[in-house]
């Protein structure tokens, strides 16, 4: 028996400040586009917003149904307007923050399971690393160098050739 680890390096800054100016643009949008999310099941409303390779921009936004599982988080929201509107650029960066009607938005979330799938093929499929940065509306910023990271032992298109 061998035993094996995973583990990866990411930056924590303290708040937007520390931030340089292109990466503080792109939270700052990401903060702002929460106020377009629909999300009155939740309270939670989440705003995403990416830099493609040309230097276009896309936002996503949580969208929620009253039939709960109908309802898309940002991220693939973001992902799924990227592919169509700008199919085969790749995405550079992508923000993601939050506000929420119950509590404090202090700190970064990170995206959900299903979204770490999604955005894991978006990057196989663009051959390019997407680079996360996470936070609130106040507060600590992690980056992520690539969404990969946060999905170990991934299960990929890989499989079914
Ligand atoms: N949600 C996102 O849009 N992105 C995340 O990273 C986490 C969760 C949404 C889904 C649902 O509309 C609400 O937040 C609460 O889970």
């Amino acid at each position: 028996m061998k035993e094996s680890q995973f583990g990866f390096a990411y930056e924590v800054y303290t708040d937007i400040s520390e931030l340089n100016e292109k990466d503080a643009w792109l939270l700052n949008e990401a903060r702002n586009i929460t106020e377009q999310a629909y999300a009155p099941y939740s309270n939670f409303h989440v705003g995403t917003m990416a830099i493609l390779e040309n230097g276009e921009i896309v936002a996503g936004t949580n969208q929620e149904n009253a039939s709960y599982p109908v309802g898309i988080c940002a991220e693939r929201v973001l992902l799924g307007s990227a592919a169509t509107i700008h199919p085969g650029v790749p995405i550079v960066s992508m923000a993601v923050s939050y506000k929420s009607k119950e509590n404090e938005s202090d700190h970064p979330i990170s995206p959900c399971g299903m979204c770490r799938q999604a955005l894991l093929e978006y990057e196989t499929r663009s051959k390019k690393p997407i680079r996360l940065i996470l936070s609130g509306q106040e507060g600590k910023v992690y980056i992520i160098k690539t969404a990969s990271h946060l999905l170990p032992f991934a299960f990929t298109s890989d499989e079914l050739i």
